[in-house]
């Protein structure tokens, strides 16, 4: 008898493991998903805000997209996200980022001195940017 009673919970028990190893995928934009570990939130939200635009896989700056895709950084081997980080780090220490021409037509897009400060410590290895 005392067997037969257990079933329930062990029935109980083997539907709430098989739905813990079952979570649904949940699609995410990859620079959204601020549980991404790769990414520190505050740089993701500098560059959501000052670069996404013209560097993401549907962008129609085709140049700016062919050069910095941040859809597909996110999904790089560790190699060549630090090879693309120091690309960004270079533009960024020279200013070239956003670019002065569209600052002309948008001067908000320019980055202030603590977005720039976060993006250059995080794009130069220091992850000071994290939470
Ligand atoms: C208005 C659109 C625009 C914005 C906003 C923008 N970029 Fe760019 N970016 C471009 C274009 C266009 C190029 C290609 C320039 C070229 O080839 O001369 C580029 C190139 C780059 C490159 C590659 C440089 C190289 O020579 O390989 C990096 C790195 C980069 N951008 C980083 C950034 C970062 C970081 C930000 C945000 C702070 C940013 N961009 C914001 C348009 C943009």
């Amino acid at each position: 008898m005392k067997k037969l009673s257990l079933l329930p919970v062990a029935a109980l028990v083997g539907v709430l493991f098989f739905q813990a190893i079952q979570k649904p995928e949940v699609e995410t934009h990859p620079i959204l998903d601020l549980d991404a570990p790769k990414m520190p939130a505050k740089v993701k939200a500098v560059v959501e805000q000052k670069c996404y635009g013209c560097h993401n896989a549907e962008s129609k700056n085709e140049k700016g997209k062919k050069k910095l895709d941040w859809d597909a950084f996110e999904a790089e081997k560790k190699a060549k996200q630090l090879a693309a980080m120091s690309k960004i780090n270079e533009v960024l220490e020279e200013g070239e980022m956003p670019p002065k021409k569209f600052l002309e037509n948008k001067p908000e897009g320019k980055l202030s001195e603590e977005e720039l400060a976060i993006l250059l410590d995080w794009s130069a290895g220091k992850k000071k940017g994290g939470e």
